[in-house]
This record gives structure tokens, C-alpha cells and sequence, in this order.
């Protein structure tokens, strides 16, 4: 009886250790993010870009509507570098532009910024 007892612990513990890499790989997974999928997270998180409060994004849920939908990118910015712009300071290209200066003000770090712009890219 103690024996089959033992085992049962052993076994538990094994189911464990199993379940506890399991429990590691989206860790391990989300490392190996590329830029796109991470400036999506950044672009849809409230508490980073937030983009979704002013923009629709195709696969965002309840967005504003405040500023033009987010679609057909590259028929609106002729580069990536234009669009970087656009996000790092809004108010280049219209002094009166609701939209927070992300870059200027350091609202997001230059990396997520870079990734959030490889992201809109895509869309
Ligand atoms: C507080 C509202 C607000 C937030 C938050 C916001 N934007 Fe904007 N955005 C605007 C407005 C308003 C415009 C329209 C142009 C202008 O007024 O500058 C705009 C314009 C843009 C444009 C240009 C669209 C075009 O076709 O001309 C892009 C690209 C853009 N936003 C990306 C983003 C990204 C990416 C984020 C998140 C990191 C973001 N915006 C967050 C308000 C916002």
C-alpha cells in the first residue's frame, strides 16, 4: 500500500515537473517574438501605445474613433521612415494633432517604437 503510495507521489511530482515546462514555453516563445508580433502588443496594450483608444486596427477590439482607421499603410506614407515620424512626434506634420508624441516624449522606448512601426506596416 505505502509502495502504490510512493508511486502515486512520484508520478504526481513527474506530472508536475511536465506541466511546469509547459508552463515556461510561452515564456520561451514570447523571446522569440518577432517585431511585428511585438509593436502589435505595444500598439494594442492601454498601458503602452494605446492606439486602439483613438484608432481602429483590424483584429483590435473596442477602438476609438476619433483619428482615421489604420488601414492601407503604405498607399498613406511613401516609407517606413515616414511613418516612424508620424508615431515619434504627431505634431511634425499637424501642430494641432490630438495624437500623443510617443517618441518625443518617451511615452514608448525607441525599440517598441521601432517594433510598433513594423507592425503598422503590415496593415
Ligand atoms: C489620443 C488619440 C490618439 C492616439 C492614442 C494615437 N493616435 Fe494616431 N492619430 C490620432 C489622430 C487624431 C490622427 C490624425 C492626424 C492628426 O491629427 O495628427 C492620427 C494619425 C495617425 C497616423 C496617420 C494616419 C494617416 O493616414 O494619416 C498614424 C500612422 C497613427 N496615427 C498611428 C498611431 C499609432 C501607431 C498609435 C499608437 C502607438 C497612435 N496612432 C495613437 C490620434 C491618436
Amino acid at each position: 500500500m505505502i509502495g502504490t503510495r510512493k508511486k502515486l507521489i512520484g508520478l504526481v511530482g513527474a506530472i508536475s515537473v511536465i506541466a511546469g515546462q509547459f508552463a515556461i514555453s510561452p515564456i520561451a516563445s514570447a523571446e522569440g517574438m518577432s517585431a511585428v508580433e511585438k509593436g502589435k502588443k505595444v500598439a494594442f496594450n492601454r498601458k503602452t501605445g494605446n492606439c486602439l483608444a483613438c484608432h481602429n486596427i483590424p483584429g483590435g477590439q473596442a477602438p476609438g474613433n476619433i483619428a482615421p482607421a489604420l488601414i492601407a499603410m503604405k498607399s498613406r506614407f511613401a516609407s517606413k521612415e515616414e511613418l516612424h515620424e508620424q508615431i515619434w512626434d504627431a505634431t511634425i506634420k499637424n501642430p494641432e494633432s490630438a495624437m500623443p508624441p510617443f517618441g518625443k516624449h518617451g511615452i514608448i522606448s525607441e525599440q517598441q517604437l521601432n517594433d510598433v512601426v513594423e507592425f503598422v506596416w503590415t496593415l
